[in-house]
């Protein structure tokens, strides 16, 4: 490679290079590139067609349990096919909003509208334009990990809620992770700018302090054993967040000892996400 050379060489070009406006792209998806905008799409997608996602949200939804006619929130809804899954709980009889910050998830969520009784609107999880006391029951899946401030967001979700409903907070501890076979995790692992990795296991902690005294934590520990199964849901093995979080010695390093286990047969990945609930004070 010419050194002195104001041109980047193609074989040099990452999608690391191209000039992002700073933030997650889970948390600013509008004014994200555009590649990274599709990126964070198919990943809902894959993460939502994937058996181990689709696990914990079974364990979830039992949890949350959608009773027919009730009136339902899902903040952060992405794509919306949970939302979705909670308008057929409720029937015709109920109701589903199904909110994001993201004009543009909510834009593929209602896109993908299938006949079930779900709304998709605009809004943000610190300030949700619905009355006090307004829903049965809250849910928000994988939101937290990416705020600045959790706690604003779970006192919204409760104000939100009416007297003997139920807040459900899902999210992951990222810093659960468990593996085997290769080298480099904790490195990589370093890289990677969650605002609050932390955010399933803390969940709890964090509903007890906002007045919900008797929240439920419902541990899932999800795993994998080959590494292309793992992408679809863990970024630490997704090549295009590798490519945009981690540089490029460390990248190869850690995916030449990744795939090495992988063709040996010995890799091994888990973490654990929370399904938190509480249940606001009342009748
Ligand atoms: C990792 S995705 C999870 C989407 C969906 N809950 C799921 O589990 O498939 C995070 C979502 O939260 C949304 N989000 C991030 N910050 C938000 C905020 N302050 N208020 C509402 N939604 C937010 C993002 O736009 C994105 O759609």
């Amino acid at each position: 490679m010419d050194t002195n050379s104001t041109h980047p060489q193609a074989e040099d070009l990452r999608s690391g290079d191209v000039p992002r406006p700073p933030g997650d792209p889970f948390t600013h998806l509008d004014g994200a590139v555009e590649e990274d905008q599709s990126h964070v799409i198919r990943y809902l997608d894959a993460a939502a067609a994937h058996h181990e996602i689709q696990r914990m949200r079974s364990v979830a939804f039992d949890a949350f349990a959608p009773a027919p006619g009730e009136r339902l929130l899902d903040v952060g809804c992405g794509a919306g096919e949970v939302a979705r899954q909670l308008g057929a709980g409720v029937g015709g009889e109920g109701h589903v909003s199904a909110v994001d910050r993201s004009a543009l998830a909510v834009s593929v969520a209602s896109s993908r509208h299938d006949g079930t009784p779900v709304d998709y609107t605009v809004g943000d999880i610190s300030s949700l334009d619905a009355p006090d006391g307004h829903f049965d029951g809250v849910r928000c899946e994988r939101v937290l990990q990416h705020l600045p401030d959790p706690d604003a967001a779970i006192q919204e979700l409760i104000r939100v809620t009416r007297p003997g409903g139920r807040v459900c907070v899902i999210d992951t501890d990222w810093q659960s992770y468990a593996w085997d076979g290769f080298d480099h995790m904790d490195e990589v692992a370093e890289h990677f700018p969650f605002p609050n990795p932390g955010a399933g296991r803390t969940a709890r902690a964090r509903m007890v302090r906002a007045g919900l005294p008797a929240a439920s934590a419902l541990p899932v520990t999800l795993r994998f054993t080959a590494p292309e199964d793992a992408a679809s849901v863990v970024p630490f093995f997704d090549p295009h967040a590798l490519d945009i979080c981690v540089e490029p010695d460390l990248r190869r390093r850690f995916l030449d000892s990744v795939h090495e286990s992988a063709r040996r047969g010995d890799f091994l990945f888990a973490f654990t996400m929370w399904i938190t609930m509480g249940r606001v004070a009342g009748h």
